[in-house]
């Protein structure tokens, strides 16, 4: 099979384009033939070598979290697919997406929503899943609570802003000046241009921050909290000292592939509650030039890998 490999840390042109053996699925496991393989930052992250303390790559590495496809084949176990089954999934950081087969644990791999191509559906899995579990498994976002979502033009933040709407909480959400209308049509109910407006000037007693930028953005938004609010940043640790001078709490999370997380943003997206936004869809042979344009930083939504 196809599939675009690196065999060293380096910048984009260390994805090479290589024929390797097509992998078989082991037990409870299902090979999916990929259509559509969607670009995380984390890809740029590992295939430079600016994660290797934590996530140590073993060349040659297969990138690539997000997939959608269709079942090939099964392993032995496996009882909720069978081939032909329309299916997507997070791999999670182990990747393998790039390529025109992947492996993947029954466990993580959900049906594609019926409403969705292969490439809009490649979009979905990690921004989702991240935002999903950011808002309502670690902040526990309720109906009425006020939410400030940062990169809400981004793969995370797109999807925050729909959930957090879809379960009735007053959204805010920052970009750039190229993003505020997009802000909101997504459904923000205020849109913040990081440009021209220093955020915690104009956003007060917010009960979540969700953190997708660290650093000066991360540190400002104590600012914008409720005393007993918590900001949940999904890149960098946040300051203990900070959280205790406001009173709240924050905490860095991790996401991890769930493929029932899946099963509920897909109803979302069959119920017209979610759209999923694609900017870019470049050939797979064409993923240096998308790690190019996930490393400037200013994607909306996402860059998808055509597959098949
Ligand atoms: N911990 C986890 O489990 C986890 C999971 C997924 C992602 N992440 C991390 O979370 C971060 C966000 O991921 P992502 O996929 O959403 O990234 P992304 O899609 O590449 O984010 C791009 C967006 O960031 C916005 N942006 C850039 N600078 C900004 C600023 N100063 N203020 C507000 N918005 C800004 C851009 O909007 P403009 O063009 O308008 O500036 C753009 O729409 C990445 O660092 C990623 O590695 C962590």
């Amino acid at each position: 099979m196809k599939a675009m490999r690196i065999h060293q840390y380096g910048g984009p042109e260390v994805l090479a384009q290589v024929e390797m053996q097509r992998p078989a699925p082991g037990v409870n496991e299902v090979l999916i033939k990929v259509h559509a393989a969607s670009v995380n930052p984390f890809d740029w992250k590992a295939r430079a070598g600016y994660v290797k303390e934590f996530f140590p790559l073993t060349f040659p590495a297969t990138l690539g979290s997000d997939v959608s496809g269709t079942v090939e084949e099964v392993g032995p176990g496996v009882a909720r697919f069978k081939r032909g089954d329309e299916v997507y999934a997070s791999l999670g950081l182990e990747g393998g997406g790039y390529a025109e087969y992947a492996v993947a644990k029954e466990a993580i791999v959900a049906e594609k929503p019926g409403t969705l191509d292969h490439v809009q559906a490649a979009a979905v899995p990690t921004g989702g899943i991240t935002a999903w579990q950011a808002l309502f498994e670690v902040a526990q976002l309720r109906a009425g609570q006020k939410v400030l979502i940062h990169a809400a033009a981004g793969g995370v933040g797109n999807f925050a802003v729909q959930f957090a709407k879809a379960k009735g909480a007053y959204v805010i959400g920052t970009a750039s000046s190229r993003n505020q209308a997009f802000l909101v049509e997504l459904g923000v109910d205020k849109a913040v241009d990081y440009q021209k407006t220093r955020f915690e000037d104009v956003v007060h007693e917010a009960d979540v921050v969700l953190d997708t930028i660290g650093g000066d953005t991360q540190e400002r938004s104590f600012k914008a909290l409720k005393k007993g609010g918590i900001l949940v940043s999904i890149v960098q640790p946040p300051s203990q000292e900070l959280a205790t001078k406001y009173g709240v709490r924050a905490l860095f999370y991790g996401g991890h592939p769930s493929s029932s997380n899946l099963a509920e943003i897909a109803k979302l997206i069959d119920a017209g509650k979610v759209k999923t936004v694609v900017e870019t869809v470049l050939p797979l042979e064409e993923a240096p030039r998308a790690h190019e344009l996930s490393q400037s930083g200013h994607v909306r939504g996402k860059i998808v890998l055509k597959v098949a």
